[in-house]
Formats: C-alpha cells, sequence, structure tokens
C-alpha cells in the first residue's frame, strides 16, 4: 500500500475548507492506502497560543476528524508532538535548508505583514516542519488544500537534496486530490479563501449551529444576475456553485445552473436550497463530534495507540538517516 500523510493545524475551528480540500479525501483514501494523518499541534505554537487552550484544541481536532469519518482503525491518527522522531528529522533538514529559499516562501511573508510583531524562526522553518512531518514516514501522497502546493514542493526539494548528498532515502511526495485539481474554497463574501481567522460570518465552521449556517449563506456574496447572456459568472456565484455541487443532488444543481443561463435565477431561492443542504450536511458531523469530545477517555486511547503506529515507521526512517548522515558510533 502506498504511504500517505497529512496533517491539519490546531488553532481555531475547522472550516468546510478543511473538510472538502483534505478531511473528505482522507476518508476516501483510508481503505486503500496506508495513512499516518495527525494534528499539527507544534506547527500551532509559532502564534504562541495560551497552554490551556492546546488540549482542547487538540482534541477538537481530534473529534471533528472522526466525526467527519475518519475511523481510528484503520489509520493511524496522532498528535504531531507525541512523535519526537518529527523533530529529530526537522533539525537534521534544517541542515538543508536555506534561509533564502525559506524567506521567499509566500506564506512566510504573509506571516510577516500580518503579525510583524512575532516574526519567530519557527514560521521562518516552517516548511521545514512540515517537510519532516512527511519525510518521517516516506510518503508519497499528501492529501492538502490548493493552499499547500508550495510546501509540498519544499518537501519535494529537501528530499531530493538529502538523496543527493547522503544516498537515497525519500521519495519525492506529492500533493493530491480525489479529481483534477486540488481544492480552494472561497469565503462567502468572496474575498479570498475560507480561512480559520478571517470574518467569520464568511466562513462555514464544522461546529455551526443550524441557525448560524443558514444565516451565513442567506448573506452570502451574490451579483444582481448575468448582465447580459452568457456573461462570466463572478467568483462569489461561482463559489455557491462549488458549495453547491458538494452537498445538494446534481440534478437539482443543474436546475439552478439552467436557471443562471437563461438569467431566471433567484438567488434567494439557491441559497435557501444550499443552506438546507449544508444543514442537513453539517448537522450530523457537528453532534458527533460534541458527543466524542464528551469522552476524552476515549480520544486518548486513539492518540496512544496512533502515536504508537506512528513512532513505529518513525523511529526506522530516522535509523537509516543517521546512517546515511554518519550518525553510527557505536
Ligand atoms: P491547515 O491547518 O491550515 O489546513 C488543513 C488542511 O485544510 C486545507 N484547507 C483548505 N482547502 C481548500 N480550501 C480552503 N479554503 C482551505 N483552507 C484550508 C489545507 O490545504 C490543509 O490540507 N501546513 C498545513 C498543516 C500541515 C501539513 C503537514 C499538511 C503541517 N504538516 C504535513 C500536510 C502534510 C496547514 O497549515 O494546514
Amino acid at each position: 500500500k502506498e504511504i500517505v500523510v497529512s496533517g491539519i493545524r490546531s488553532t481555531g475551528f475547522l472550516h468546510l475548507g478543511n473538510y472538502f480540500g483534505a478531511i473528505r479525501n482522507y476518508i476516501r483514501m483510508q481503505e486503500d492506502y496506508n495513512c499516518y494523518f495527525f494534528v499539527a499541534d507544534w506547527h500551532s505554537l509559532t502564534t504562541h497560543p495560551d497552554p490551556k487552550d492546546l488540549r482542547g484544541n487538540v482534541y477538537r481536532v481530534l473529534a471533528e476528524n472522526i466525526a467527519s469519518g475518519l475511523d481510528p482503525e484503520k489509520v493511524a491518527l496522532y498528535a504531531q508532538s507525541d512523535v519526537p522522531e518529527i523533530a529529530e528529522l526537522y533539525l537534521l533538514l534544517n541542515m538543508l535548508a536555506y534561509k533564502g529559499e525559506l524567506e521567499k516562501v509566500p506564506t512566510f511573508k504573509d506571516k510577516v505583514r500580518l503579525q510583524p510583531q512575532n516574526v519567530n524562526a519557527g514560521l521562518l522553518t516552517y516548511p521545514v516542519l512540515m517537510s519532516a512531518d512527511i519525510l518521517v514516514h516516506r510518503a508519497v501522497k499528501v492529501p492538502v488544500g490548493k493552499d499547500q502546493e508550495q510546501h509540498l514542493e519544499m518537501a519535494r526539494n529537501f528530499a531530493q537534496r538529502f538523496n543527493a548528498r547522503y544516498g537515497e532515502l525519500f521519495p519525492e511526495p506529492v500533493a493530491f486530490n480525489f479529481g483534477d485539481n486540488l481544492v480552494r474554497i472561497q469565503s462567502l463574501d468572496g474575498t479570498g479563501k475560507m480561512s480559520k481567522s478571517e470574518n467569520e460570518m464568511a466562513t462555514l465552521y464544522l461546529n455551526d449551529t443550524d441557525e448560524l449556517i443558514r444565516k451565513k449563506i442567506m448573506k452570502a456574496k451574490t451579483d444582481s444576475g448575468p448582465a447580459e447572456l452568457g456573461a462570466p459568472m463572478p467568483d462569489s456565484v461561482t463559489n455557491l456553485f462549488t458549495l453547491m455541487q458538494l452537498v445538494t443532488a446534481p440534478e437539482v444543481v443543474k436546475s439552478f445552473e439552467n436557471a443562471y443561463q437563461d438569467q431566471s435565477i433567484r438567488y434567494g431561492d439557491m441559497k435557501k436550497q444550499l443552506a438546507e443542504d449544508m444543514v442537513n450536511f453539517m448537522a450530523p458531523i457537528r453532534e458527533k463530534a460534541q458527543a466524542l469530545q464528551q469522552d476524552p477517555a476515549y480520544l486518548q486511547k486513539i492518540l496512544k495507540t496512533g502515536a504508537e503506529k506512528a513512532r513505529a515507521s518513525a523511529a526506522q526512517t530516522l535509523q537509516a538517516a543517521r546512517k546515511l548522515i554518519g550518525i553510527n558510533y557505536y
């Protein structure tokens, strides 16, 4: 079976972008691949979260993944910080990562702009830690959304560099999505990608109540209908159709697409349909995730079992890496 790795940072609440960019692929891959999925709690430390929030944040991400359909019996589900081999590989890869290339990474440049008071070395070397997450299991496929494409390219570079210098150890991992393109869900106000920290009314969180889901969708940005027949669809409307394709029956989507084409569309009706289908899709996930969070003993058991599986795999890689580098004294 091919090896698959992916992670989600434990900052804030998971949203539909995380679901459709990442988690949906995890669920589809769990049968046919050897999967390692983790909560990226070390990655969350770049913004110095309050220590008393960490446990709840990790449990929530774990619960939301399981509630979405991940089966802890089929995949290794673990917390990044439970696998110290990742930190060791991160140290080794840092020797092959250059300041110049790290400073050029768009997500780093964004952070410098957004949090100029806290441009720490962890932020700069974020792509190195992410590469260690992936390479530690010698993964070949990494299910992620479009925003992670560049990071995957760096992981391939580091793998190549290691192999060239010390000998063949790492395959070159690729970003993966079922379907042709990597997914990018836009925010409901049409201002950019849906994200944890953006405008809360423009983001659909997996734990939003039915009422809130309806309210957010009814407020989503649209236009006043196509100005002339055949005019290109504005991004905000395209995004509503994208969301609709994910949760609404195909023939119903088709009828709204036809209505758009012949200019008879009523966005109010379209949003009502989308809101109801979205509620039906999201409510069971929310309820299951909430129930799971009432059972910390169960979540702890999953974390422990997952960490054991992940460490067994990671230890083998590190043993081989140390030997290739020459750290081999006894
Ligand atoms: P994070 O925690 O920001 O997001 C988790 C996953 O959700 C995807 N995603 C989206 N997909 C489509 N549309 C959106 N609007 C959207 N927003 C988020 C992300 O692409 C991601 O797949 N660096 C990673 C976490 C990470 C990781 C790894 C991933 C750490 N180590 C190793 C894979 C492999 C991150 O910040 O994702």
